[in-house]
This record gives structure tokens, C-alpha cells and sequence, in this order.
């Protein structure tokens, strides 16, 4: 059992705390569910980019979903190979293509017809192929959250099917490209299995018209966005998630890349922090807490329930009711959770935000110059500091230097 007062007591709050055993067993489930066929997990990094957490998933056999240059390079950084790292997004600029043509990972998933133009041009230049999958968007409707659904045409990412089709054909008749996988990826958060097994089913029926054309695909990249349960979500079981893509691939000879990125890291992760203070305004009631939106951004921006227990009480009163836990940023959308039921609370308390793992630390900022948190991670008893804290001479170290340059130029 994890001391989770004691951590907060030695590494002060706010801060992230993540279980490795727990992401350990998620990567073998998803792995084992796909064991029919070959298959490649690539951890969306995105989802927590922490080097430890992507160090351990190397060790594990996992490849990298990257978003960024800077996402490749804390990758290799890491550990994970070259050949098992992957690069998406839907506004790659020259110097990142250029960076990943150079760092001869497994292949660029490409996003438009003038972004294919530009690695190809890129390509030419470094007189180096690049490799490249498409990322097709399905037009087929997720049923998440609409900010962060992805696989519809109202939504930027990806082609349609027949602009697919000809930025393959493109590629087949350019010496500088070389097209080894076909991508899509709907969205995230879901919970439903009917999605993901229509656009399986369209993207396979493409991949079998591309191969007819002798197109030389190598890898069917079914992305992420396994849901996790926050409150009482229905979930995919990963067995049968893997069952309704292979049984869509029927007749062909693929390897399956999968992007999973909150369903390995998100429960494993949580947020402590401490209890400042109670207030009421009139009848509402307020818990004030050091942890803020600048920390966990999830709750302002989706509107995302996260459970909230207590770790720690100095009073024994247990007559609950219900409050708002809110940080201690200047804007009311400034909330970790709404109308929740907790006990009396008073400061130095301590409080757990639960399934904080994923996309909690990674979107974190500085908003309201407040520092990031630390984050430590445990494995069988063992416990690691995986970030210091931030320090005020971290945050401002740039800009303090800029203003000294300034002054001494205009001293001259
Ligand atoms: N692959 C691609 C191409 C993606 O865009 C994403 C997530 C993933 C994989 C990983 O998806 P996952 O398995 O984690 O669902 N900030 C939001 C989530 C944004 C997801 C963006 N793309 C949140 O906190 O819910």
C-alpha cells in the first residue's frame, strides 16, 4: 500500500504520484489482446511525456506516438528504438520533418495532400525516402466528447477516403517517398466499440484497394482513444477492441499499430494536494485547495469529472455535504471538481484527485506563474522522484537573461 500522506509530506503538494506496476499490466492486456497478429503499441506520449514513465514503457517493449519534434526527441531519449516511433500531426513545420526524415524513425503519419508535398520536397533534399502512412479521417461519429473527437469531417485531422487515395498514388510514383501504413484515429475518451469497428472496417476495405494497386502498405495504424472509467463510464474491453479491428482486417496481411495513451497511463496516476482552506459565500460551499487548473486543466476544459477522496482529516466529523473544490487561480472556471460531497475539511488536509495520470501533468502551465508540480512514481514499494518541483528561478531564467542583454546592449 502506498503512503500517500507520507509522500505529500516529504514531497509537499501539489503533486503527481504514478503506480509503474499499474501501466505495466495495461500494456500487457493490450498487447495480449492483439497476440493473434503482429503488433506494435505505440505509447502516445502526449497523454504523460514524463521520461520515466516513457522509460518504463520502453522497457516493455513499447513504441512511441509523437506529436512533436520535441515528442521524438524525449522518445529516443528514453529509449524507445527508431524503428518503433512514430510521428502525427496535423501542422508538421520543415525543420520537424526535416528532424524525422534525419532520425530514420518507423514512418510519418501525413495529414494533408500539401503536407505530403512538403516531405517529399524534404525528402529529396536530405536524399533520404521518407517513409509515410495517411491518416484518414472516416467521417464516422466517436460519441465523445466533441473536444476531442477527431474522425469526422468537421474536424481538421486527416483526408477522406478518396484524397487517400490519390496521396498514395502520389507517393507510389515519387522516388522520395515510400508509403508503408495506412492510419486513422476518431477520437479519445471512448466508450463505445461500434466506432472504431465501422472505421476498421472502411479504413481495411481502402487498404485492400491500395494493395490491389500494388500499393505496399505494411501497417494498419488504428490510433488510440481506449476510454478509461472517471465516473461511471461504460468501457472497451481491449480483448474484444482487438477482436472487432482484426476481424476487419480479414485477408490481410498487416502488422497493427495501436496508439494507446490514457488507457495505459491514466488510472494509474493521481493528484495530491492540500487543503488551504473552507469558505461559504452565502450557502455555497468552497474547499480551497493548493492544486489548480494550471495543474489539472481536465475539469475547466471538458468539464471532466475526476473523483476526489480524502487522504488525510484532522477532524473526526464525518457529516458530509456538498462543496466545490477550487483552486486558488483568478478565474471561476478555476475548479477540480463541482457539487462533489466531503466531509469537513481544514488546512493541511489532504486531498487525492483519482485517474490523473493521463493528459494531467502534460497540459499543465504556468498560468498565474504558478509553479509545476513534482511527480514521483512507485514500483513494488520503491519510490522515485521522477520532475523536482519547479523552482520561480526555472520559470523566469530565460526572460531574466533577455532583460540583462537588453540593458547591457543599450548601455554601449
Ligand atoms: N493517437 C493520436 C493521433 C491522437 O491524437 C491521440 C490523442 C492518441 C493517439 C491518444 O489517445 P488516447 O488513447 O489517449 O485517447 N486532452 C484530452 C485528450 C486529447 C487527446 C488527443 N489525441 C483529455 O484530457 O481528455
Amino acid at each position: 500500500m502506498v503512503d500517500y500522506l507520507n509522500l505529500a509530506k516529504t514531497y509537499q503538494t501539489p503533486l503527481y504520484v504514478y503506480d509503474l506496476a499499474h501501466i505495466t499490466d495495461k500494456f500487457c492486456a493490450i498487447k495480449d489482446a492483439f497476440r493473434a497478429r503482429k503488433s506494435l503499441i505505440c505509447y502516445a506520449l502526449k497523454a504523460n511525456s514524463n521520461l520515466s514513465i516513457i522509460h518504463h514503457l520502453a522497457t516493455l517493449g513499447s513504441g512511441a506516438d509523437c506529436v512533436s519534434i520535441g515528442e521524438v526527441k524525449r522518445a529516443l531519449k528514453a529509449g524507445i528504438p527508431k524503428y518503433k516511433i512514430i510521428f502525427s500531426g496535423v501542422g508538421k513545420s520543415d525543420s520537424e520533418i526535416a528532424q524525422a526524415i534525419e532520425s530514420d524513425i518507423l514512418f510519418l503519419n501525413v495529414e494533408s495532400e500539401a503536407e505530403l508535398k512538403r516531405i517529399e520536397h524534404l525528402a529529396q533534399s536530405a536524399k533520404k525516402p521518407a517513409r509515410i502512412s495517411v491518416r484518414v479521417n472516416p467521417n464516422i461519429d466517436p460519441k465523445t466528447h466533441p473536444y476531442i473527437s477527431t474522425g469526422l469531417h468537421e474536424n481538421k485531422f486527416g483526408v477522406d477516403i478518396e484524397q487517400a487515395k490519390s496521396m498514395y498514388i502520389f507517393a507510389k510514383n515519387s522516388p522520395h517517398l515510400e508509403a508503408v501504413g495506412i492510419h486513422f484515429h476518431i477520437g479519445s475518451q471512448l466508450t463505445e466499440l461500434e466506432p472504431l469497428k465501422q472505421a476498421a472496417q472502411k479504413i481495411a476495405e481502402l487498404a485492400h484497394s491500395l494493395l490491389a494497386l500494388k500499393i505496399d502498405l505494411k501497417f494498419f495504424d488504428v490510433g488510440g482513444g481506449i476510454g478509461i472509467r472517471y465516473s461511471d463510464e461504460s468501457l472497451i474491453d481491449p480483448y474484444q477492441y482487438a477482436q472487432a479491428i482484426l476481424g476487419a482486417l480479414y485477408g490481410l496481411d498487416l502488422t497493427i499499430i495501436c496508439e494507446p495513451g490514457r488507457f495505459l497511463v491514466g488510472e494509474s496516476g493521481v493528484l495530491l494536494t492540500s487543503v488551504l482552506y473552507e469558505k461559504h459565500n452565502g450557502k455555497k460551499r468552497f474547499v480551497i485547495v493548493d492544486a489548480a487548473m494550471n495543474d489539472l486543466m481536465r475539469p475547466a476544459l471538458y468539464n471532466a469529472t475526476h473523483k476526489i477522496e480524502c487522504v488525510y482529516r484532522a477532524s473526526q466529523d464525518t457529516k458530509e455535504s456538498l462543496c466545490d473544490v477550487v483552486g486558488p487561480i483568478c478565474e471561476s472556471s478555476d475548479f477540480l471538481a463541482k457539487d462533489i460531497s466531503l466531509p469537513p475539511l481544514c488546512a493541511g488536509d489532504v486531498l487525492m484527485i483519482k485517474n490523473a495520470g493521463a493528459y494531467g501533468m502534460s497540459m499543465a502551465s504556468n498560468y498565474n506563474t504558478r509553479l509545476k508540480p513534482a511527480e514521483v512514481a512507485h514500483i513494488g514499494g520503491d519510490v522515485r522522484l521522477i520532475k523536482h518541483r519547479e523552482s520561480i528561478e526555472d520559470l523566469i531564467k530565460d526572460e531574466a537573461l533577455l532583460l540583462q542583454e537588453h540593458r547591457s546592449k543599450g548601455a554601449q
